[in-house]
C-alpha cells in the first residue's frame, strides 16, 4: 500500500493529456460479453477499477489482451453465468455485469454489492428494470439470482428513483434490452455522457438504440451483436479535477484531450467563481488560471447536465481557500462528505449538516497527515495538499488509484512536488 507525499505551495504550469473515462470504460468492458466476436476498445485508462473489471471478465472465461491503453476482449463460448463475491466485492460498479450476463446467458448469479463510504448505494432500480423485461430475481446468500429462461421481452420502464435517474441502472437496462424480443422504452433515463458512449459502442456492435443522452431511450431488440472497435470518451471528472487544480494553484494549466460539452457545469462554476477558463482547439483543449479576485460559490449536485456529484469534493477543496462563504449540497449522495473532516485537519473551516457543507474560506491550509476515504475525496485531499503550506502525507492512496491514471506522474509533469512511497504504517492504520 502506498502513500503520497505532497510538498505544497509550488505553482503548477504546463500541459497534460486527460485519460479515457473510467466510468465510460467499465460498462463498455462489461458490454463486450454481449458478443462472441472480438471487440477492441481504445483509451481504457490503466486504473485499478478497469483492471478489476478485466480480471472479472477473464475469470468468467473471456480472453483479454491489454497493451498501451487498448484492450482486446473475446468472449467465445463457455462464459460462466456466475461471478463470485471474491471477484466483485472490490468494485461496486461490477453491478453493470448484470445486464450483459443476463442478456447473453439468460441467467446470472451476481453478489449484491454492499454500501460504500459515499452512501447506501441500493440496486432496487437495476432489479426493477430486469423484472420489467420478464426476468425472475431471487436474493439468496447475498447473491442476486436472476433468470429469464424464455428470454427477455421489451417493455416501457421508468428508471427514476428518489434521488433521480440511475447511471449504471440505465446502462444495465440498455444492455439487457439490446438482445430482448421487441422494443424497450427507458423513461427517466440517465443522460450522462458515459451512457451515450455505451449506447454508441452498442450501436457499433449492431444494436438499435435511439435517444441516448435524452430522458427517453428506445432500444429495438436484435438477434445478435458482432465485434467492433471503439475509443472511450475523455474522463470529464479527471479533467474537472485538473481544472480545479489550475484554478487553485497554477500559473496557468492546459489540459488536452477534453470535451468542452461535457465540462459545461464545471466551467460555468469556475467562471462564476472568478477564474479564467478558455477552450481552444475545437473544444478539445482548455486553459485554466486562477482569477485575481476569486469568489465563493454555491453548488447543488444534480444528474447530468447538472453539477456532478463526482466533482463536489474537489470544489470543496477550492472553496476552502476562497474568500467568503460557499455552500455545497449533494442531493445525489447526501452522505458524501468524508473529505470534509480531513480538510478540517488541514485548517479548513467547514460545517457539514444534512447533506450540505458550508465552507468559510480561510487564508491558507497547512499540511497534515490525512486519510483518503474514497476516490473523489482523495482527489480533494491531493488538491488541498498542493495548495497547503508544508508537506502533507496522504494515506490509503489505493482509493485514488481506482480512478486517476498515473496521477503522480501527471502531477510531476506540471511542476508539483509529489512522491509515492510505500506506507509502512498502513497496516496499523487500516487495523
Ligand atoms: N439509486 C437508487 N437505486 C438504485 C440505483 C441508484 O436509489 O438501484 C440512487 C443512488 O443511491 C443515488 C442515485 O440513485 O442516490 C444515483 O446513483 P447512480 O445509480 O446513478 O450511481 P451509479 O450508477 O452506481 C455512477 C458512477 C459514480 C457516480 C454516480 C452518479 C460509475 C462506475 N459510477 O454510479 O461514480 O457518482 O454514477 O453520477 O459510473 C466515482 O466515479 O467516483 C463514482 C462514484
Amino acid at each position: 500500500m502506498d502513500k503520497l507525499i505532497v510538498e505544497g505551495g509550488y505553482k503548477l504550469k504546463g500541459s497534460l493529456n486527460i485519460s479515457g473515462s473510467k466510468n465510460a470504460s467499465l460498462p463498455i468492458l462489461a458490454a463486450s460479453l454481449l458478443t462472441d466476436e472480438p471487440v477492441r476498445i481504445s483509451r481504457v485508462p490503466d486504473v485499478s477499477d478497469t483492471n478489476y473489471m478485466l480480471q472479472i471478465l477473464s475469470q468468467l472465461g473471456a480472453s483479454v489482451e491489454r497493451s498501451s491503453g487498448t484492450v482486446r476482449i473475446e468472449n467465445a463460448d463457455g462464459i460462466s453465468s456466475s461471478a463470485s463475491y471474491e471477484q466483485v466485492r472490490k468494485m461496486r460498479a461490477s453491478i453493470c455485469l448484470l445486464g450483459p450476463m443476463l442478456a447473453r446467458m439468460k441467467r446470472c448469479t451476481l453478489p449484491l454489492p454492499g454500501g460504500c463510504v459515499i452512501g447506501d448505494r441500493p440496486v432496487d432500480l437495476h432489479v426493477r428494470a430486469v423484472q420489467a423485461l420478464g426476468a425472475r430475481v431471487r436474493v439468496k446468500g447475498g447473491n442476486l439470482h436472476i433468470e429469464a429462461p424464455n428470454g427477455l421481452v421489451g417493455t416501457t420502464v421508468d428508471m427514476r428513483g428518489d434521488n433521480g435517474p440511475t447511471v449504471l441502472g440505465t446502462d444495465n437496462l440498455m444492455m439487457a434490452a439490446v438482445l430482448a424480443r421487441g422494443t424497450t422504452v427507458i423513461e427517466s433515463a440517465a443522460r450522462e455522457p458515459e451512457v451515450v458512449d455505451l449506447a454508441n459502442f452498442l450501436n457499433k456492435m449492431g444494436a438499435r438504440i435511439e435517444g441516448a443522452g435524452s430522458r427517453t431511450i428506445t432500444v429495438h431488440g436484435v438477434e445478435s451483436l458482432h465485434g467492433c472497435e471503439h475509443t472511450v470518451i475523455p474522463d470529464r471528472i479527471e479533467a474537472g479535477t485538473f481544472m480545479v487544480a489550475g484554478a487553485m494553484i497554477s500559473e496557468g494549466l492546459t489540459l488536452n484531450r477534453v470535451c468542452r460539452e461535457h465540462l459545461k457545469a464545471i466551467t460555468e462554476m469556475l467562471l462564476e467563481c472568478g477564474h479564467k477558463v478558455e477552450f481552444f482547439n475545437d473544444g478539445e483543449s482548455v486553459f485554466v488560471q486562477p482569477g485575481a479576485n476569486p469568489r465563493s460559490g454555491k453548488i447543488n449536485t444534480a444528474p447530468y447536465p447538472g453539477f456532478p456529484t463526482d466533482m463536489q469534493a474537489q470544489m470543496t477543496a477550492l472553496f476552502a481557500i476562497t474568500p467568503g462563504i460557499s455552500v455545497v449540497r449533494d442531493s445525489i449522495f447526501p452522505q458524501r462528505f468524508m473529505h470534509c473532516s480531513e480538510l478540517k485537519r488541514m485548517g479548513a473551516n467547514i460545517r457539514v449538516d444534512s447533506g450540505t457543507a458550508v465552507i468559510t474560506g480561510v487564508d491558507g491550509l497547512s499540511a497534515a497527515p490525512v486519510m483518503a476515504s474514497d476516490l473523489r475525496a482523495s482527489a480533494a485531499l491531493v488538491l488541498a495538499a498542493l495548495a497547503a503550506e508544508g508537506t502533507t502525507e496522504i494515506h490509503r492512496l489505493y482509493h485514488i488509484d481506482r480512478g486517476y491514471e498515473m496521477l503522480d506522474e501527471k502531477l510531476l509533469s506540471i511542476g508539483a512536488h509529489v512522491k509515492r512511497v510505500p506506507d509502512v504504517e498502513a497496516g496499523s492504520v487500516e487495523a
